[in-house]
């Protein structure tokens, strides 16, 4: 398969029709790559999501399964500290959100704090974010459902992009290069602005557009913590560091869970 449009975004774009897992692809081989490096595959066999053992399943030819790796540090004179990496996995769901929303109504698509991407209250897309081992960058990997019916999701909670464009009327379920290239270039630009920053989400504006598209502020959230621990309120905002904060049921101070103290996040 070629991906014309998106190879021009990118310094290296591979395909595999089918494999384990790009994420796990990419990570091996991650000291040898540049920065924006993208392994695309149709296919995976062990696709991992971000619940410990949960899959993400995704169906030959319906749907892409996209790895990028990005090494902010590797330009020479470019030094990002290394907690700013932390904003990356929700720099990445608002591209996908943004992404999604040039071919369906964007005002139906938002982000689940951290980074799933919803149409109305189903889930389009999934990322998942690996540090790679020397630290240099972070393997950013997404799942983005196209051309599946209901049946051929793994939930009922789940929809495509061919789904939707059905509810709206449009059959014309844009091609994969299209889709990938819209991604591409939203991450791009939004990762250049982040770095030229250097790495600040807020001087950058970055936070502020984050927030807006993020449907978990400003309505009730359930945080499901590691030990079976639960935590009920209203989603208020994000923090500086990518933290969304809540706020607790019957209690003042805000609560601040960050992507990696969380299990899932559901919206009440
Ligand atoms: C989630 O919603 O739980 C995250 C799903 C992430 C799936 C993507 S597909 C590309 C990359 N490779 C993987 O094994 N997982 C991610």
């Amino acid at each position: 398969m070629d991906f014309p449009l998106s190879s021009q975004l990118v310094n290296r774009l591979d395909y595999v029709e089918s494999t384990g897992s790009t994420n796990t692809d990419l990570v091996a081989v991650a000291a040898d790559c540049p920065d924006l490096t993208v392994l695309v595959s149709g296919h995976q066999t062990a696709g991992r999501g971000r619940a410990t053992g949960r899959q993400w399943s995704s169906p030959a030819g319906s749907s892409l399964a996209i790895s990028v790796l990005l090494k902010p540090n590797s330009t020479p004179g470019q030094t990002l500290p290394p907690t700013s990496f932390g904003w990356l996995p929700l720099l990445a769901g608002l591209a996908m959100a943004r992404a999604v929303g040039q071919f369906i109504p964007a005002e139906n698509v938002a982000v689940k704090w951290p980074n799933d991407v919803l149409v109305g209250e189903r889930k389009i897309s999934g990322i998942l974010s690996e540090l790679v081992s020397d630290f240099s960058g972070v393997v950013i990997g997404a799942g983005i459902n196209i051309g599946q019916n209901q049946d051929e999701l793994p939930v009922e909670t789940a929809t495509s992009i061919a789904l939707e464009q059905t509810t709206i009327g449009d059959t014309a379920t844009p091609g994969k290069d299209q889709i990938l290239a819209a991604y591409l270039g939203e991450l791009r630009a939004l990762y250049s602005r982040f770095v030229a920053a250097g790495g600040d989400a807020v001087a950058s504006g970055i936070r502020d557009e984050v927030v807006e598209r993020c449907g978990s502020v400003g309505r009730r959230v359930r945080a499901l913590m590691p030990g079976d621990q639960e935590l009920t309120g209203v989603g208020v905002g994000i923090d500086d560091t990518g933290r969304i904060l809540i706020q607790p049921d019957g209690e003042r101070e805000l609560f601040a869970v960050s992507a990696g103290d969380i299990v899932h996040l559901r919206h009440n």
